[in-house]
């Protein structure tokens, strides 16, 4: 089992495009992160046998980029609900971590063992249920109906992309259009509903910030594909070549094996972790990272440009400009 970890103090510190976000806004950001960061903690003390796996998921670390977007596109009026919509879909992300590392039997997650790994696929899974249903308590306790249906259509999202992936498996033939569907489903959505749901608190219209989301998304998965084949684990917290053990077809493979006949003939069924860091640096080789990384930076560049329509404040436009930059500057 996690161990219970003492408060928001016992986790990592918070990395450098995060702390940038936080440096530039006003003192309302930190105010307004700290209540969600409490009222994280308030919202899993409560999981009952399962809290201290709870508490130590929640301490584990995690960036909190998804809260934060909440409360940048509520901007520094934000309130209670946006403070709620962010508790909220930090939870939904959370849960469905700690499913993903049950499907993809992962070891580790934020350079510690995930809930699978040490306490086994039943806990992990119930503790991955028990975060979901939380989410929407927090939600359902302000009232936040609009919100509640929101988190609800994003969830169904998410499983329908993890579902994608599943169906993918091991399929060397995965196309570029499969690979993007799959990954805004089960990533660009959440960010999505973050924007949206941080606007909405204020009384505004989502409009194009739902848009905004979704382009960050798809870039941070982008960047998450990447960093799996090219680690290195002590600065991703997770291990190298995950995704090819897990028969997972990310776009560096996709690319790359345009390029290198063996890793087009790759049959990722027979990879075992040596095997499988040998093809990630096969992959690496080809250039296919650089590619990507690229194709990143571009959707970063789609989503700033998409602001002109957002309606936003020049300064809150400042501060959602970082963290979009962000999310294709991180390590982990
Ligand atoms: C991590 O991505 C996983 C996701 C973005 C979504 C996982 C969704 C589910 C398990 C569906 C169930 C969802 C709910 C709402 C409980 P990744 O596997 O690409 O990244 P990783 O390298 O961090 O594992
Ligand atoms: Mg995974």
């Amino acid at each position: 089992m996690n161990q219970a970890g003492d408060g928001a103090s016992s986790r990592r510190s918070l990395p450098e495009p995060v702390t940038a976000v936080t440096d530039t806004a006003g003192a309302w950001l930190p105010a307004r992160m700290a209540e969600v960061e409490a009222g994280l903690l308030a919202a899993v003390e409560g999981e009952g046998e399962l809290t201290g796996d709870a508490v130590g998921t929640l301490n584990a670390g995690g960036k909190r980029m998804r809260p934060m977007l909440v409360l940048l596109c509520a901007g520094p009026e934000a309130g209670a609900a946006a403070v709620r919509a962010g508790i909220a879909v930090e939870l939904v992300h959370m849960a469905s971590l700690v499913h993903d590392d049950v499907l993809d039997r992962a070891p580790l997650r934020r350079g510690q063992p995930t809930v699978f790994a040490s306490a086994g696929r039943e806990r992990a899974t119930a503790l991955g249920d028990r975060l979901f249903s939380t989410a929407f308590k927090v939600l359902v306790a302000g009232g936040d109906a609009d919100a509640v249906t929101e988190v609800s259509a994003t969830a169904v999202d998410l499983a329908r992309g993890e579902l994608k992936q599943r169906e993918g498996a091991f399929n060397m033939e995965l196309s570029e259009a499969d690979y993007f569907e799959r990954c805004g489903l089960k990533t660009g959505r959440l960010f999505e509903a973050a924007c949206v749901l941080g606007r909405s608190s204020t009384g505004g219209e989502p409009g194009p910030i739902g848009s905004f989301g979704h382009r960050i998304g798809l870039a941070f998965q982008l960047l998450d594909d990447v960093l799996d084949i090219a680690g290195p684990p002590e600065r991703t917290g997770k291990a190298r070549g995950t995704d090819l053990l897990d028969g997972t077809v990310t776009l560096p493979l996709i690319i790359a094996a345009q390029f290198d006949p063996a890793l087009a003939g790759l049959d990722l069924r027979s990879l075992d972790e040596q095997s499988a860091a040998a093809c990630c640096d096969r992959i690496e080789a080809t250039g296919a990272l650089d590619q990507v990384r690229s194709r990143a930076i571009a959707f970063i560049e789609e989503a700033k440009a998409g602001l002109n329509e957002a309606g936003v404040e020049p300064g809150q436009r400042e501060l959602l400009e970082l963290i979009a930059d962000g999310v294709v500057h991180r390590y982990s």
